[in-house]
């Protein structure tokens, strides 16, 4: 008898790719696989059987000797803010060989960027703003500061995106601009926003904050909008804790960013305040790392694209399950995967389906945000300032969320799980762990 662990990966391959789809599970007497068996179709590890995955998807360290070299430099500057500081100017030149933008702000983080954005896109009272109901609050909380409406568009099945033939249709003469939510770093299909853009006059904001590195058909994430935003935050591509740029080439929106992001002082041409705004001002310890996390970015990026469609790749063809869907122009930075589940070919419910992909070894979860943003208290109340919409109580808006319907959005929500995907992993792990996904949804297949 040979465990799986003995057996030799090109064993393991060749015995994985023969699986029939509905194979029987074992017997639950047997504790070990013969190595005649394939790992898919040994019993469930949740079941006591041996687990698909047996390495684990160490992350290493996200910063190091060059953050420390930065943070060094600081410390012997004369200020650490961020107007011709050094380290901030450093991070702009920087950003500028990665996503080559004219002007740019960096920011205290992804949602200060995009309310940055929002502002200099002139969005105001009663205007509507299109977006993905699947996101971080963060892309509309600057909306909603400016006292305009986001309105939810329906998202397509599986690459989780803006679907543009549902932007078209909730297009009216009050919608002023489009936020494209670049979800997991899959790009969206921007040719398509745009053109319905420039037909209507809006203004394309793309949200880029799970998308560092992404491209779109070649082209840098962030370069075929209008306007385009990132976050530093912890958990992305690349970080200071907290973080964020917008940046813009175009002659309405680029100029105006930098007193967007500091309290409406314009600080290339002083002079009196002719608008307000928040203070979204980044110090220089956080453009210091951030600086230093840039030249990390491409190592990170093409490794987790590769890692990404290589479990598209092997994913293919299993009964029950829907990859995450990129288009093979395009540059993915897999945030994370997103697979989603055939209720209809499986029998078992998503959280069973979890339970026994996180017992085989597979870093994975349920879903992503637990309901699509319009779904949330704050939105079903209106309740947005202490309670209360002021833009509903003064008429300017139909706007009833708890009517709003973006049926994709809540059956991926409901469909979809997560398989962590990052550059410490290696391929080997990516192949156990779809072999896994192929294990478990054979064990369920209906
Ligand atoms: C798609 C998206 N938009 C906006 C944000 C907001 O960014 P931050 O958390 O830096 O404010 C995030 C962060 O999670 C995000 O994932």
């Amino acid at each position: 008898m040979k465990t799986r662990n003995a057996l030799s990966r090109r064993e393991f391959l060749a015995g994985s790719a023969g699986l029939a789809a509905g194979m029987p599970a074992l017997n639950a007497a047997e504790t070990q696989v013969p190595a005649t068996v394939p790992i898919t179709a040994s019993r469930l590890a949740l079941n006591g059987g041996p687990k698909a995955v047996t390495l684990a998807p160490k992350l290493g360290k996200r910063w190091g000797e060059p953050e420390r070299e930065r943070l060094n430099g600081l410390i012997s500057q004369d200020t650490l803010f961020y107007w011709k500081g050094p380290q901030t100017t450093q991070f702009v030149e920087r950003f500028k060989q990665i996503c080559p933008l004219e002007y740019v702000m960096p920011c205290s983080s992804g949602t200060a960027a995009l309310h940055i954005a929002v502002l200099a896109a002139g969005v105001g009272l009663g205007d509507e703003v299109i977006t993905a109901p699947i996101t971080d609050i963060g892309t509309v909380i600057g909306v909603l500061y400016q006292q305009g409406i986001p309105v939810f568009a329906d998202l397509k099945s599986n690459s989780y995106n803006l679907d543009p033939t549902d932007v078209a249709r909730r297009i009216t003469p009050r919608t002023k601009a489009i936020i494209a939510v670049h979800l997991c770093g899959n790009p969206c299909q921007l040719r398509e926003l745009r053109a319905l853009s420039d037909q209507h006059g809006l203004v394309l904001i793309e949200d880029c904050a799970q998308a560092w590195g992404a491209r779109y058909q070649g082209h840098p994430i962030g370069t075929i909008g209008h306007i385009a935003c990132f976050s530093l935050q912890n958990s992305k591509h690349i970080t200071c804790g907290d973080g964020g740029v917008v940046a813009s080439s175009d002659k309405r929106f680029g100029p105006v960013l930098q007193k967007f992001g500091d309290k409406g002082y314009d600080r290339t041409h002083g002079g009196l305040f002719e608008v307000i705004a928040p203070n979204y001002r980044m110090t220089e310890a956080q453009a210091a790392i951030a600086g230093a996390q840039l030249d990390r970015l491409e190592n990170i990026v093409r490794r987790r694209s590769e890692l990404g469609n290589l479990m598209t790749q092997k994913l293919g063809g299993i009964r029950g399950i829907h990859p995450h869907a990129v288009d093979e122009r395009d540059r993915c930075g897999y945030w994370f995967y997103f697979l989603r589940l055939d209720p209809r070919k499986l029998q078992c419910d998503r959280a069973e389906f979890v339970k026994a992909l996180v017992a085989e070894g597979v870093e994975a979860g349920a879903g992503y945000i637990a309901v699509p943003l319009h779904r949330n208290p704050v939105f079903l109340k209106h309740g947005f300032f202490s309670g209360r919409w002021p833009v509903k109580e003064m008429g300017l808006t139909t706007m009833d969320y708890s009517k709003h319907e973006t049926p994709e959005a809540e059956a991926i929500l409901k469909t979809g799980v997560r398989l962590t995907i990052h550059e410490g992993m290696s391929e080997e792990y990516v192949l156990s762990a779809a072999e896994a996904v192929r294990k478990v949804a054979a064990h369920y297949a209906g």
